[in-house]
């Protein structure tokens, strides 16, 4: 397996050239972008890896799928989905003027505006928030040792201008409950959580397991998976989910890290991470290598 992994990195490297690095957060500007790291967990609990598998990077977007699990944890389905949509956008994840419509709050959880309101529902003060989500993180991928990056918090707390727009935005209008720039705080710093691809295919496994944790929740761990399945295969790499969908069959979520989380449901959970980013903000070689795996593997939903 690993000599499949470490083939699919090569074939795929050359698409490195072909992308960029994240600078609108200049924090993440720095990083290497010849990194390619891959992870695979199963569910019989064997982990294989290839490549920079063992080196840390932001997690960004893909932390909405843990604050979509706790939001989900804490207050039900039918709250959440009442100041969220279910719904799939052709907008960029950071879009911002269909908020200024009447009666139109985020379409779905995984664009920003949707994560500042998932953000917003979790339990607890702006420190309860933050300490709910990363202890989340560190349970699910069994790894204590998981922190976050101080640089990368305060470059995008100093720089997101287009999330504080958002945020206040959706205050304006009523969408969005609770202290806008305490809530901002959470999700900067919940962006900046450092993983590893063996981090993110656990969370991918966790998720293809169904959620096996006794979880104190309003909604029961098969229904959690599946609309996290679901919102992702759809809303997952945004304006180009459902070009992937058809490409690539694997729900998967997308960071401007380079990460990209992979679950195959009772099967397995997947962690790419190459930081060098298409124009949707998804990692190029990152898709490559999932295509691959797709196919080398027979790993398409669909
Ligand atoms: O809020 C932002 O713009 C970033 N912290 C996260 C965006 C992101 O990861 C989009 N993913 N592909």
């Amino acid at each position: 397996m690993e000599k499949i992994l470490e083939g699919l990195i090569q074939k795929n490297r050359h698409l490195i050239q072909k992308g960029h690095v994240a600078n609108y957060i200049p924090a993440l500007s720095k990083v290497n972008p010849n990194y390619i790291g891959l992870a695979i967990a199963d569910v019989d609990g064997h982990i294989y890896c290839a490549g920079d598998y063992n080196i840390k990077f932001s997690i960004q977007s893909i932390s909405k799928i843990i604050s979509l699990m706790l939001a989900l944890i804490d207050n039900g389905e039918d709250y959440v989905f009442s100041k969220v949509g279910y719904e799939p956008t052709d907008e960029p994840f950071n879009t911002l003027y269909k908020l200024d419509l009447n009666s139109c709050n985020p379409a779905n959880p995984m664009i920003n505006s949707g994560a500042i309101i998932t953000t917003s529902l979790i339990r607890g003060n702006k420190d309860e928030k933050f300490d709910r989500i990363i202890e989340f993180i560190r349970l699910i991928t069994e790894n204590p040792n998981i922190g976050y990056n101080e640089e990368v918090y305060l470059s995008e707390k100093a720089t997101g201008h287009k999330n504080r727009a958002i945020a206040y935005l959706m205050k304006a209008k009523g969408y969005l409950d609770g202290e806008v720039e305490d809530i901002l705080d959470v999700y900067f710093k919940q962006c900046s959580v450092e993983v590893t691809a063996v981090d993110v295919a656990k969370i991918g496994l966790f998720i293809a397991r169904r959620c096996p944790l006794n979880l104190d929740s309003k909604i029961n761990n098969e229904r959690l998976a599946s609309i996290v399945t679901a919102i992702i295969t759809t809303c997952g790499m945004y304006d180009f989910s459902g070009e992937y969908a058809a490409k690539v069959g694997i729900p998967s979520k997308s960071g401007v890290g380079g990460g990209i989380l992979g679950t195959i449901p009772n099967k397995l959970g997947i962690g790419v991470f190459s930081p060098a980013l298409d124009r949707f903000g998804n990692s190029i070689a990152g898709y490559g290598i999932m295509k691959d795996l797709a196919r080398e593997l027979n790993l398409n939903i669909f």
